[in-house]
């Protein structure tokens, strides 16, 4: 029976499939490291990796960039996105899709002020770099923390996605097992050939 994607204390059937495999995991580094596509203004496409950092309350992804950047840029024009998750203990893929939101602080000022306060001091120091993917500025500043109590700098940016399609390919079983889900007025689940 497909599960209601408006029911906030439901969880999308693949989300514990999703936590399984990053559990597997453990203490792994880039267990929570993950590839954002994009598509920027010319059509082309772009990827990069970003830290997972939470769920929201009604379940979209959140990931933290710097609005200086070129992806929040891309994303406001054009906000459909994939995100290819690896888990290599686990020997799963799992791909997600969906509509991203780029959200200043003055959107959503609690909940960037708790992700800011929850980074570790070296963490926020990029945030505290010169702007990014200009020609290199020797002189910097290049600090290598930010106290806790500092303010989130302005072009923090939060970057959440409304997941709409997932699939998961496990290749531990024979045959390998693809599972996929659509969010439609519930989550739809189907099995295909791996
Ligand atoms: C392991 C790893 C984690 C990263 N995490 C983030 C992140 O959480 N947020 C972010 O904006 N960039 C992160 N980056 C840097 C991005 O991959 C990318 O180089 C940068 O954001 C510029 O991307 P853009 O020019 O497409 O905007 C990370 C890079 C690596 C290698």
């Amino acid at each position: 029976m497909p599960v209601d994607p408006g029911t906030p204390l439901e969880l999308p059937p693949w989300r514990p499939l999703l936590r399984g495999a990053r559990q597997r995991e453990g203490r792994a580094p880039g267990a929570g490291w993950l590839q954002l596509a994009s598509v920027a203004a010319d059509g082309t496409p772009r990827v990069r990796t970003l830290v997972f950092r939470g769920w929201s309350a009604d379940g979209a992804l959140e990931l933290l960039s710097d609005a200086r950047s070129e992806k929040p840029v891309e994303l406001s024009g054009q906000g459909q996105v994939e995100l290819c998750w690896l888990f290599r203990k686990a020997r799963e893929q799992f791909r997600l899709r969906g509509i991203a939101q780029v959200l200043g602080e003055s959107d959503a000022p609690e909940t960037m002020l708790d992700h800011w306060q929850r980074l570790t001091p070296g963490g926020r120091s990029v945030w505290a770099w010169p702007h990014p993917g200009q020609p290199f500025e020797p002189g910097g500043p290049w600090p290598q923390e930010v106290a806790d109590g500092a303010s989130p700098p302005p072009h923090l940016v939060l970057i959440r996605i409304k997941i709409l399609r997932v699939e998961q390919l496990d290749l531990k079983p024979h045959p390998h097992r693809r599972l996929c889900w659509d969010r439609g007025d519930g989550w739809v689940e189907r099995r295909l050939n791996p």
